[in-house]
């Protein structure tokens, strides 16, 4: 059957379910539920956390389309695959017994891997995906988290965020693929075709869910949920295009940002939501509010002067469906309003139909119970491998003097700081719990940078640290033991967060931290600085005075083994870094500023340049060369260049085009990755590597707000290397 007959079919059947379904099933569609609406008391602990009388409630009598969440905030926390398998068992089972049979959507926040089902495999967060550069491990990550959920039982992953990461105060910067729109466009796209395959109604694929739409990510004071001032034309440059990506890979769902920009709550904004997602990027699928967001332009933005107001706003804006998440208000409201004419039919049945057809399309209809075994989907040797293989390409060595690294596995070596002993600083937020932070529930067969160090080496090894990442570390005692030992390895970070949990005033690193370096630094001893954590916290001090910097960022479960791997030698580093760090806290120029932002005393200077990333051998990019030095608008140019591993061992290297239009109607940054890829070479190898770009890549938003392509010259940038090109109007 044809992608079209398979489209036709699927209309035919929401259309015909649509003309059965009475006011209250379709207002029922648009309401999604928090688990613990259905849950028994302390439902994260119970054998079986269903309260059956609570779920007919929620399937009978009020039709809900959808339930979210682990058992039960707030203290949600993963679920054993079993448990899972048979809650949503239970949940599939009822909504089987209704009068049309409309199967529940059930979401979960599976953000690198199956988040909330126990032992699942915790890939690096997006951050550190992005730093790999490397689009197939992104896939693939697709692919294992879109098994694993479907292997526990569950429908839908609120994921990839497709918000672009330029502000890094905020306690989210570390969910988004960093401030390049090509990499995370790229990277996410990536994503969602593992996730979604061709056919996301296949038993191991799941569809995905873009977030936050949009400008969720720029918060001016750089607080979790707070305004964004985004003029249109930054918006149509620099935040809407990933989303756009995301609706070109496929993503059937979006999630609402849920602040502001520029004065309107993003729930209640047509523009972006209707005219822009809708009438612009072709979005068939549906939209779904963010936590609460609905009521909140009552209650938070006196937006609404009524509950009532507030869903009419939202759902006119388009909202197609209601997180609520705690209760029937927004099922009550919106039948209410419906019944009045205040929200018409048509709007209802538009969105009724998006939900449906996203529920067809993911075959749940078919579907009398999980999609998919346990057994052979659930942590694979090969996820596992996979997972490795991600945590060692996110890792980025930032800074290799005289060598130090790699470590001799002789050496002895004393091990320090808070985030040297945790599992929780390389997973953060969205692991095991919402918050990622309580260590005893993470598994105990994984290692962390300390374990994994221990294990690799023969030399002596001291630990000096606490147990949590709170614990105060004995100054003098780590002094007198680094006194004692060869070099020190030194973990600094951030603990686990996510969200307004996750605010902070200052990208400065925590004072104690600092004294701990400072005294260490003070003995003379080599000292490799390594960093977890979500965020660009400001080490430039001692960066300075360290021999060797190593940014893990969030390197997910496997994150101490490939540490250690990076600091002996045995797995040579490929990561680079999807963010510019800055050099101090207010120094947030990203690499594709504007000519302004380098121009006189102003200048791009921070402490590690986006894409920057050692390697333990060298590579050499030359030969670049165009198809033509002359196009006419509208076509594409191609671009050719070699690399070559000028170094001794093998190692990847992700090759990076960069492209500058010289002279244009509306100032334009001084560089934008257009292309990369990344290969590996052995020692000598080199290889021919061909990029494409399109009258897309060349254009810009102009003065009128519209994307065009201006006739002028334009600059090719690979490595040390440039390439000219004019594109003519005849
Ligand atoms: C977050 C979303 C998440 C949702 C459901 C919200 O608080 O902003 O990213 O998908 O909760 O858990």
């Amino acid at each position: 059957m044809s992608a079209q007959e398979a489209n036709e079919i699927i209309e035919d059947q929401v259309r015909t379910l649509l003309a059965q379904m009475t006011l209250e099933e379709k207002v029922g569609q648009m309401t999604q539920i928090d688990f613990s609406v259905i849950s028994v008391e302390n439902g994260q602990d119970a054998e079986n956390p269903i309260d059956p009388a609570k779920l007919e409630n929620a399937i009978f009598n009020h039709h809900v389309g959808s339930i979210l969440n682990t058992p039960t905030t707030p203290n949600n926390k993963a679920q054993p695959i079993q448990k899972w398998r048979h809650m949503t068992q239970t949940i599939r089972e009822l909504a089987a017994k209704t009068r049309l049979k409309i199967p529940v959507i059930y979401g979960i926040d599976a953000i690198h891997g199956a988040t909330y089902t126990q032992n699942s495999v915790l890939f690096p967060q997006a951050i550190s995906m992005a730093a790999t550069f490397n689009t197939e491990l992104s896939f693939k990550t697709g692919e294992i988290t879109a098994r694993e959920v479907k292997a526990s039982g569950l429908d839908w992953n609120f994921s990839p965020v497709m918000d672009i990461g330029r502000q890094p105060l905020w306690p989210r910067l570390w969910e988004t693929y960093g401030e390049d729109v090509h990499l995370s466009s790229a990277l996410g796209s990536a994503f969602i075709q593992g996730h979604q395959g061709d056919d996301f109604a296949q038993a191991d694929k799941a569809p995905t869910c873009l977030k936050h739409y949009v400008g969720y990510s720029y918060p001016l004071n750089g607080k979790d949920r707070s305004p964004a001032w985004i003029g249109e034309r930054a918006l149509r440059e620099y935040f809407l295009p990933s989303f756009a990506a995301g609706v070109k890979a496929g993503a059937p769902t979006v999630m609402i940002n849920s602040a502001e920009v520029d004065g309107i709550p993003g729930h209640a904004n047509y523009q972006y939501l209707t005219t822009i997602l809708r009438g612009e990027m072709g979005f068939k699928g549906f939209t779904v509010s963010d936590w609460e967001d609905i009521i909140r332009l009552y209650t938070r933005d006196k937006m609404a002067a009524s509950p009532r107001q507030a869903v009419k706003i939202a759902v006119m804006a388009g909202v197609d469906m209601s997180m609520v998440p705690f209760d029937f208000s927004f099922y009550d409201l919106l039948l209410d309003l419906a019944k009045t004419g205040e929200v018409p039919m048509s709007r209802i049945d538009e969105a009724v139909s998006r939900i449906l057809r996203v529920k067809y399309q993911s075959g749940l209809f078919d579907r009398t119970e999980p999609a998919l075994a346990v057994e052979g989907n659930f942590v694979t040797d090969e996820a596992v491998a996979v997972n490795r293989q991600a945590a060692r390409e996110a890792i980025v060595l930032a800074k290799n003097d005289r060598q130090i690294l790699p470590l001799s596995k002789q050496a002895s070596i004393l091990v320090t700081g808070p985030t040297a002993n945790l599992l929780s600083v390389m997973n953060g937020g969205w692991t095991i719990t919402w918050q990622g932070s309580k260590e005893e529930l993470y598994p105990q067969d994984k290692l962390t940078l300390l374990k994994a160090i221990q294990q690799k080496t023969s030399g002596k090894v001291t630990y000096v640290g606490g147990k949590n990442f709170s614990d105060e570390i004995n100054i003098e005692q780590a002094v007198n033991a680094a006194r004692q030992h060869d070099v020190v390895v030194l973990a600094l970070g951030e603990k686990p967060y996510t969200e307004t949990e996750g605010n902070i005033e200052s990208l400065n690193l925590d004072p104690l931290q600092l004294q701990l370096a400072r005294a260490i630094f003070e003995i003379g001893k080599p000292v490799v600085l390594i960093t977890f954590g979500g965020r660009p916290r400001i080490i430039t001090e001692i960066a300075d005075k360290a021999q060797a910097v190593v940014l893990g960022f969030l390197p997910g479960m496997e994150g101490g083994s490939a540490m250690a791997d990076i600091l002996f030698g045995d797995v040579n580093p490929s990561g680079k870094l999807p963010i510019s760090y800055p050099r101090q806290t207010n120094d947030v120029v990203p690499y594709d500023h504007k000519p302004l932002e380098a121009y006189e005393g102003n200048q791009y200077r921070p402490l590690y340049p986006f894409a920057h990333g050692l390697s333990y051998t060298s590579f050499a990019t030359n030969g670049l060369r165009l198809s033509t030095d002359q196009i006419e608008l509208g076509e594409s140019i191609d671009v050719t260049v070699n690399v070559k591993n000028t170094g001794a061992r093998t190692g990847k290297e992700a090759v990076l085009v960069y492209l500058h239009d010289a002279a244009a109607s509306v100032t334009r940054p001084v560089k934008q990755l257009k292309a990369f890829k990344k290969v590996e070479l052995a020692p000598g190898q080199e290889q021919s590597l061909q990029f494409t770009l399109t009258p897309q890549d060349m254009s810009l938003i102009g003065i009128d707000m519209q994307r065009v392509v201006e006739a002028g010259e334009f600059k090719v940038m690979v490595g040390h290397e440039t390439a000219e090109f004019k594109v003519v109007k005849h």
